[in-house]
């Protein structure tokens, strides 16, 4: 996705400019061109040298900064720009941008491209929520800027408010969603679901499973990547909220439901990649189960089953965790549940467990033989898997 994207990335004098740093890093070893241009303020801040090391690319500090071969500077920049990112956008910048000044190399280049640009504005709270920062906020969404939200916490003044630069992940993941957005999947909406339930048996205990959510994160982020419309439907994971989602938390397998059934009132394609529970407690105690003398037994009775329930003209998609006679009882799934494709794993699988980075799946469509593909990232295999839901949905 960012592998040989030219990504023009703009650092103002904002003290995150330290964090566009670990910016650079991660959007080079995601294969990116990064080529960083500084406001002479920001050079105050961070050495232009530390960009350098990070993006193997000399840093562009000023209009002739350093002195341009043959094309100029701020020209070649915003052409070669498959996107322009600031990281930190000051009021100041800002500023400027809605004001289409052009004063130093970073608004030159703002004014004279016309890839997409993305800002994350950062400053002190009071000149965040400054009506003029706001007002130009505005005018710049309006014409079609992406802007992250600065996020509220602590700022380098020790005071708590709104301005703070957010994750660095969510502004990694707003790039590539900027990238793709006239992707194979755009004008689309999915709904993915992701993670394990959690069935409560008392507030402190509950039936879970080993699901880690990966699976679905990663075809959450491929589709949002892909250009598509996604609202990710996740229990409880230990992985960050992806950006540029509509996102839905929930617990248990009936919460689960609940979720889809709304969420596919409008939606091109449900994949269930979570790992629903077929059985929950008949009843919650409301109070802790204390230890007694013996044992303890739990009444179970079946979770509805959502993919089987669920109604309405969408590509449905499941998935298939097995340990045994994965093709047969994978096929027998997609019948029994009527769905368009069924995606497979051995779970029992050698680095293609429960909590892996990769996936080795089958895919088997519902009038095709089964797709078996070598062991590969989630993301990878996120990819294969919507390359089959962008062929359905012609
Ligand atoms: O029947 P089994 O649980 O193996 O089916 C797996 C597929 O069905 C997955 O896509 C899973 O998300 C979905 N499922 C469901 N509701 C359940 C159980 C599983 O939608 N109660």
């Amino acid at each position: 996705m960012l592998k040989n994207k030219t990504i023009v990335l703009g650092v103002s004098g904002g003290i995150a400019a330290y964090k566009a740093a670990d910016l650079a890093s991660k959007l080079a070893q995601a294969g990116a061109n990064v080529r960083v241009v500084m406001t002479w303020e920001a050079t105050e801040l961070v050495k232009p040298l530390t960009f350098q090391a990070l993006t193997g690319n000399p840093v562009v500090t000023g209009m002739f900064e350093p002195a341009p071969l043959s094309a100029i500077t701020h020209v070649s920049l915003a052409d070669e720009a498959d996107i322009v990112v600031i990281v930190p956008a000051t009021a100041n910048i800002i500023a400027k941008i809605a004001a289409g000044i052009a004063d130093d190399i970073l608004t030159c280049t703002v004014l004279a491209t016309t890839a997409p640009i993305v800002l994350s504005p950062a400053m002190h709270n009071n000149m965040y929520v400054n009506p003029v920062t706001q007002e130009n906020i505005a005018r710049l969404k309006k014409r079609g800027f992406t802007i992250i939200p600065a996020v509220h916490g602590r700022l380098a003044s020790g005071s708590i408010g709104y301005g703070r630069l957010p994750e660095i992940t969510e502004i990694m993941g707003t790039i590539q969603q900027t990238l793709g957005k006239n992707g194979d999947l755009a004008g689309k909406r999915i709904v993915v679901t992701a993670g394990g339930t959690q069935e409560v048996i008392d507030p402190v205990r509950y039936i879970g499973n080993r699901s880690s959510g990966k699976m679905g994160y990663a075809l959450a982020e491929a589709a949002r990547d892909r250009g598509s419309a996604v609202t990710l439907i996740t229990t409880p994971t230990a992985l960050g909220i992806p950006a540029g989602m509509e996102t839905v938390k929930v617990q248990s397998a009936i919460e689960m439901k609940d979720a889809v059934v709304k969420a596919t009132a409008k939606t091109d394609a449900l994949i269930m990649a979570a790992a629903v529970a077929d059985y929950m407690p008949e009843t919650a105690s409301a109070q802790k189960i204390k230890k007694g003398a013996g044992g303890l037994t739990l009444e179970l009775v079946k979770t509805p089953d959502i993919l089987s329930e669920i109604k309405g003209k969408f590509l449905k998609i499941g998935f298939a965790a097995e340990t045994q006679d994965l093709i047969a009882n994978a096929q027998k799934k997609l019948t029994a549940k009527s769905l368009d494709m069924i995606v497979a794993n051995d779970v029992s699988a050698k680095d293609s467990v429960f909590g892996s980075d990769n996936n080795k799946i089958t895919i088997i469509k519902k009038d095709g033989k089964p797709q078996a593909l070598p062991l590969m990232s989630k993301r990878e295999a996120a990819d294969k898997i919507l390359d089959n839901v962008v062929k359905l949905l012609k």
